[in-house]
């Protein structure tokens, strides 16, 4: 008998459960959701006059510890603490890009993102960094970073995964090393080797925004 109510019972959750299943690829139903091919690529973009660029920038990253850090730890997993390599730990960052390696050399913009220890054997750090512009031939637009950063080598090879504006489509890498390194202040270098199109349409461009020297100020 209990057997037989506890059947009906899954019976009647079962109904319930493929009425609101029904109910929502219903209501799916009533979008519209539309793929169009776009006819002419790669030609009409940028007409055809897509180039391979190199450029060198400059990261200012200041450790968690400087007093105007643009670096801050946002999370980690229980295995953190006692992992060898700070597993799961996330950091967000903020970092000034300039010109050359100097704090006080033209300041080009912002390098924006995470930063995810991700290897349990060594430190291997999981990024996912937008370099935003602000000043300099490419200002208001960015160019997307991500790979993996074994930061023990001399040098890391970045994927350079897309941008906005002149860098829609991009596809790259990028060469980091480490220009210098004092107390609470690394410099790194990015030597950047992407697509580019210098023929795209100014709307595409963001509206720049002053840009700042430290994480204090955003003005
Ligand atoms: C570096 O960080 C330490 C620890 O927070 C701090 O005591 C020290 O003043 C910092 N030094 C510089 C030059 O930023
Ligand atoms: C932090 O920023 C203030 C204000 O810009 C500046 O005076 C100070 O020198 C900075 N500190 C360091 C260690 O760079
Ligand atoms: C840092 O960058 C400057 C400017 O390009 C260069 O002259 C210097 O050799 C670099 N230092 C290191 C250790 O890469
Ligand atoms: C640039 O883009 C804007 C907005 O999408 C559009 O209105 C304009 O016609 C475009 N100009 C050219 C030259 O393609």
């Amino acid at each position: 008998m209990a057997k037989l109510a506890s059947i009906g019972l899954m019976l009647t959750i079962s109904c319930l459960l493929a009425f609101t299943l029904n109910m929502s690829v219903d209501a799916r139903k009533q979008e519209d959701f539309v793929v169009k091919e776009v006819t002419g690529f790669p030609d009409s973009f940028c007409r055809g006059k897509e180039k391979f660029i190199n450029f060198r920038v400059f990261v200012q990253d200041l450790s968690v510890n400087h007093p105007n850090t643009t670096t801050y730890d946002v999370a980690q997993a229980s295995i953190t603490a006692t992992s060898k390599t700070g597993f799961g730990k996330v950091r967000v960052i903020d970092d000034l890009v300039t010109a050359g390696p100097a704090a006080n050399s033209k300041a080009l913009g912002r390098l924006q993102g995470l930063l995810t220890r991700a290897d349990l054997n060594t430190i291997g750090i999981a990024v996912n960094l937008n370099f935003y512009f602000s000043a300099g031939p490419f200002a208001g637009y960015t160019l997307s970073i991500l790979g993996r950063n074994e930061i023990a080598l001399a040098q890391r090879e970045l994927t350079v995964a897309g941008g906005t504006g002149v860098f829609r489509f991009a596809r790259g890498y990028a060469i980091q090393k480490t220009n210098s390194t004092i107390t609470n202040v690394s410099v790194l270098d990015y030597n950047i080797y992407t697509t580019y199109c210098a023929t795209i349409n100014e709307s595409t461009r963001s509206p720049r925004t002053t840009h700042y020297r430290s994480g204090r100020s955003l003005s």
